[in-house]
């Protein structure tokens, strides 16, 4: 039986539900998982596949982006997939980024006033401009899939510095915007891409 790390960051709490939700998905296919906050301190080497999630905050969840980047050496052995949770997306006709298979939760993104010339939300709200710097953070280990989904905003649960971000920049209203079926559906799909992808595969 395989073992499946499911870690998360989080700021106001939802994204540890996708990752409960995640790892439900994949323990269906009979891995045995373990969702744990990211920063708990885990022995990588005993997993055979990981998936780490974390919501955008002013780019990546810093601590996701720091676990990428500590962990690079074993990402080289062991499958990685990704989630990014976001409140602001902008539609293009992009699948992938740099190779990597993106899974786009179709209700999050919009489309741009003006195609032709992106204002300055838009552009920094492009897949692209998002996953690029995860990408970097493994290399040169690709993630097998990032799934990208609606996350939850709520003003209430927010430091007045936060609210004035989203307010500005992100300019996303309050609510949740998290399809459950698009984040299972990926989920459901993990366990047979790491399995082709990882090393063990062949043995
Ligand atoms: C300070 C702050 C910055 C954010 N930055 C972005 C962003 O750059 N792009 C985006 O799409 N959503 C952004 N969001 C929305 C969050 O990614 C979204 O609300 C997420 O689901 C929060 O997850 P959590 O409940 O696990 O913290 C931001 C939210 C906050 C509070």
């Amino acid at each position: 039986m395989s073992r499946i790390l499911v870690a998360y960051a989080t700021m106001a709490g939802s994204t540890e539900e996708v990752a409960q939700a995640v790892g439900e998905e994949i323990a269906s296919s009979g891995a045995q998982v373990d969702v744990l906050p990211i920063s708990e301190d885990k022995d990588l080497e005993s997993y055979d596949g990981v998936v780490v999630g974390g919501p955008m905050i002013m780019g990546w969840h810093r601590e996701a982006m720091r676990f990428l980047r500590k962990n690079r050496d074993a990402f080289q052995r062991i499958p990685l997939a990704v989630f990014v949770m976001a409140m602001s997306l902008t539609q293009t006709s992009e699948t992938g980024v740099e190779g990597v298979p993106v899974y786009l939760d179709e209700d999050l993104p919009k489309p741009p006033a003006n195609e032709e010339r992106l204002n300055f939300k838009e552009r920094y709200a492009r897949l692209e401009s998002y996953l690029r710097p995860v990408i970097k953070a493994t290399r040169p280990a690709k993630p097998v899939s990032i799934g990208v989904f609606g996350g939850r905003l709520e003003y209430g649960r927010l430091k007045w510095w936060a609210v004035l971000f989203v307010m500005l920049v992100i300019q996303a209203p309050a609510g949740d915007r998290r399809n459950w079926e698009a984040i299972r559906t990926w989920a459901a799909g993990l366990p047979a891409m790491m399995q082709t992808q990882s090393p063990k595969a062949g043995e």
